[in-house]
């Protein structure tokens, strides 16, 4: 396992989204955890200030590791080592509300989790420590507050139209195959807001192992639930990738430097740490 590189803050990035913009690279670091390797040898950048930030391609550079077989438990452990307290993960999203547009960009507080049983989803798996995880809000909440704003203003910047929209739930189904309609039209009625096959394990994973974990999701189709519409389609969500991706760099840029200073005071990460402590049954 790599040693501690202090670096305070990790980026996951989702489908496009393969480096960051504006960053000298520095090196990468590839540590075998006891759940294997990450998805792709992390990149340890600097930000123009010398911030140090670590960088995941959750699905690897060229795309080949799809959203069932992320190696997450080694992604999430291998940036533990490396010094993270914060995660900011993007992920491509379809949008099961008119409102939501493709190009638009949304911060979710809460998950459906349509993989249960399927991924590796803990690290107490296989193993004789029973934990029970506070998970009742999936994100960190304060951290997602401390990015609103942010967010906001970098995309009313751009002038590209993408909206923000905060609050919202988001269905993390299995895939590979995209949803049928019917399913659509009832993760609606569930009151999910999004859908993506990526944000669980992680999520979980990020809570078990005290990190402040939030998603940027940004949206790029209406998935199948719109009447006399066609249903989602690779091509749809390959339309706005690239802007998509263009533009959360952009967000990430904005955001690094001050995240890490917020990192290091712990201001916005109280939530998660320490928040195990309860989480192991004790042994009678
Ligand atoms: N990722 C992007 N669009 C999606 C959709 N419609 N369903 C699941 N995952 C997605």
């Amino acid at each position: 396992m790599s040693a501690n590189e202090n670096v305070l803050v990790g980026v996951i990035g989702g489908s496009g989204l393969y480096h960051l913009d504006n960053l000298t690279f520095i090196k990468h670091v590839n540590p075998e955890t006891p759940w294997g390797f990450p998805s792709s040898p992390i990149s340890i950048c600097a930000l123009p200030s010398g911030t140090k930030v670590a960088f995941i391609a959750r699905h690897a550079a060229g795309h080949i590791i799809n959203p069932s077989q992320v190696p997450s438990r080694a992604n999430i452990a291998a940036l533990k080592f490396l010094g993270v307290r914060a995660i900011l993960a993007f992920s491509a999203v379809g949008s099961l509300r008119e409102e939501i547009a493709p190009g638009d960009f949304a911060l979710p507080t809460q998950i459906i989790d349509r993989t249960k049983g399927i991924r590796p989803s803990s690290f107490f798996e296989d193993t004789s420590v029973v934990a029970h995880t506070g998970f009742g809000d999936p994100f960190a909440n304060k951290f997602i507050n401390w990015l609103e704003t942010r967010v906001r203003k970098v995309l009313e910047e751009s002038g590209n139209g993408a909206k923000l929209h905060t609050d919202k739930c988001i269905v993390c189904m299995e895939g590979p195959q995209f949803s049928t309609r019917a399913e659509s039209k009832m993760y609606r009625l569930w009151g999910g807001d999004l859908i993506n096959m990526s944000v669980i394990p992680e999520a979980k994973l990020a809570r078990e192992a005290e990190l402040s974990y939030a998603l940027i999701a940004t949206a790029t189709d209406y998935d199948s639930w719109r009447e006399n519409e066609s249903s989602v389609t690779a091509a749809d969500v390959f339309k706005t990738l690239s802007t998509n991706a263009e533009l959360s760099r952009k967000v990430a840029f904005a955001v690094l430097d001050e995240l890490n200073e917020a990192a290091k005071e712990g201001d916005i990460l109280t939530e998660e740490v320490g928040c195990m402590k309860f989480a192991i049954m004790p042994r009678s």
